[in-house]
């Protein structure tokens, strides 16, 4: 169960061979990639949470983020109904301070990693205590920051950060409580990039060398530290269960002796991005994990809590573009180019990661035509869709549409050749709100004396 090396591109989309999904490129993209309110007009063109979407192209412009909002919310409400209330949502996987909001709102914890992220949550009002800090080289002013708002757990990296923590928090009352982040040693099924639970990292402690028990010591001799608890993550669009389980044996190995009441398995669940894949759901993804936790000798009453960002907000989200110019290479390929590309979306260039396109004016056409899916910057490598299934009468000015976008696409995204960053909208019941507005040409000159 490899990754499929197509040549350059080393696919991050995780093609096991379980749970593959029978398609015809020709095909429609398969409605379960869109939003939950995905719907139809009576004249075809597409719609989420009642908006259409040509509309808030119009009224927005394009390229646009728009996230379904019940979607959003529903995902939150399952991973608390699969974990528990001590869930944490990843907010670097999307993050504004009306996606922590609503996160906070649904129930979960925040899971921030840089002060930046920090500064996000708190303003949305978020309270320190629904937040954890990540992190695997926090400076003394992030760690400063998040002691100053109280988060509730900081998730101790390596001795440095310990060196500094204790720096840090000697002469306070109260001890500043720490999960530690172990590394179990399982290469996670997913693209090399963001693989973290092996030993060959630059996170956490590794269980194996010794590292990790030497870091419990040393915390449980810090007077200005508490230790909680344990944490893990091994890695992200992880596809294949086992890899999970094969941590949770590990991780709750380490974690049966130690008499301590929390214990995190980070996040990682997979999702599908293209016709050909279906994902474990949520509640799948617990279960293995759980059962693997108590088999290793996980105590009862141990709150066990993961930290899940890719699957609450990538389904969420689309990006809608505008066709813009069509060039065809006979016998070569045809080139579409929209008015984004790598600097909205970075996960094809990035990660050889794949989508699939639509358009809004007819979402369920078949798309028998195959082209280039390409953005508007001064490089080659600027693509969004290698090989991407289009139907026959896509022409210049259409909206194209790529579904599941909501992951790391608006939180990657860079001002490259100076192209402002997209405007994020929520649409729910028919009514749609800017969360994060467009940037503007002067926004590119803010930072200039
Ligand atoms: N917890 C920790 C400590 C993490 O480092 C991450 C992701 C998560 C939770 C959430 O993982 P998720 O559920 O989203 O898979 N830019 C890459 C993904 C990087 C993931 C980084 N850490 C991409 O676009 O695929």
């Amino acid at each position: 169960m490899d990754l499929v090396d197509e040549g350059s591109f080393q696919r991050l989309s995780y093609r096991g061979p379980m749970k593959q999904v029978d398609q015809q490129a020709s095909d429609p993209v398969r409605w379960s990639l869109l939003p939950s309110t995905a719907g139809v007009l009576a004249d075809g063109q597409l719609t989420i949470g009642g908006c259409s979407v040509e509309d808030l192209a119009a009224t927005y412009g394009t390229p646009l983020f728009i996230y379904d909002e019940e979607h959003l919310r529903s995902r939150c409400r399952e991973a608390v109904a699969a974990f528990g209330p001590d869930v944490a949502y990843a907010s670097k996987a999307f993050l504004c301070k009306a996606m922590a909001k609503l996160a906070h709102e649904e129930g979960m914890r925040i899971d921030v990693s840089t002060a930046g992220e920090l500064h996000v949550a708190l303003a949305a009002g978020v309270p320190g205590d629904r937040l954890v800090l990540h992190g695997n080289n926090k400076s003394e002013d992030e760690l400063q920051a998040a002691i100053k708002a109280s988060v509730s757990r900081i998730i101790v990296d390596s001795m440095d950060e310990l060196n500094r923590l204790e720096r840090l928090t000697e002469g306070l009352d109260d001890p500043v409580p720490v999960w530690l982040r172990i590394t179990p040693g399982v290469h996670a099924h997913t693209h090399a990039f963001v693989q973290t639970g092996q030993e060959d990292s630059k996170f956490g402690f590794s269980v194996s060398s010794g590292a990790a028990e030497m870091a419990v010591a040393r915390v449980e001799s810090s007077a200005g530290l508490e230790l909680k608890g344990i944490h893990a993550h091994i890695g992200s669009q992880v596809f294949d269960l086992a890899n999970f389980a094969q941590a949770a044996a590990v991780v709750g190995a380490f974690f049966a002796p130690l008499d301590l009441e929390e214990l995190c398995v980070g996040g990682g669940l997979g999702e599908a991005y293209v016709n050909a894949e279906d994902a474990p759901s949520m509640a799948e993804w617990a279960t293995t994990t759980l059962e693997a936790l108590r088999a290793s000798g996980v105590p009862e009453g141990t709150r066990i809590s993961a930290e899940p960002g890719r699957s609450i907000v990538a389904r969420a989200g689309v990006t809608a573009y505008t066709v813009g110019t069509i060039k065809e290479l006979p016998g070569l390929r045809t080139y579409v180019a929209v008015d984004g590309g790598m600097s909205d979306n970075p996960r094809p260039v990035l990660y050889g990661s794949g989508y699939e396109a639509l358009l809004a004016r007819e979402p369920k056409a078949s798309r028998p035509s195959t082209i280039r899916l390409v953005g508007k910057h001064c490089e080659s490598g600027d693509v969004l869709i290698e090989e991407a299934s289009v139907p026959k009468d896509l022409h210049v000015g259409d909206i194209l549409v790529t579904p599941v976008t909501g992951a790391y696409g608006s939180s990657m995204a860079s001002n490259y050749n100076k192209v402002p960053r997209p405007a994020v909208v929520f649409v729910r019941d028919g009514v749609a709100r800017i969360v994060v507005r467009r940037e503007t040409l002067d926004d590119l000159l803010t930072l200039e004396p």
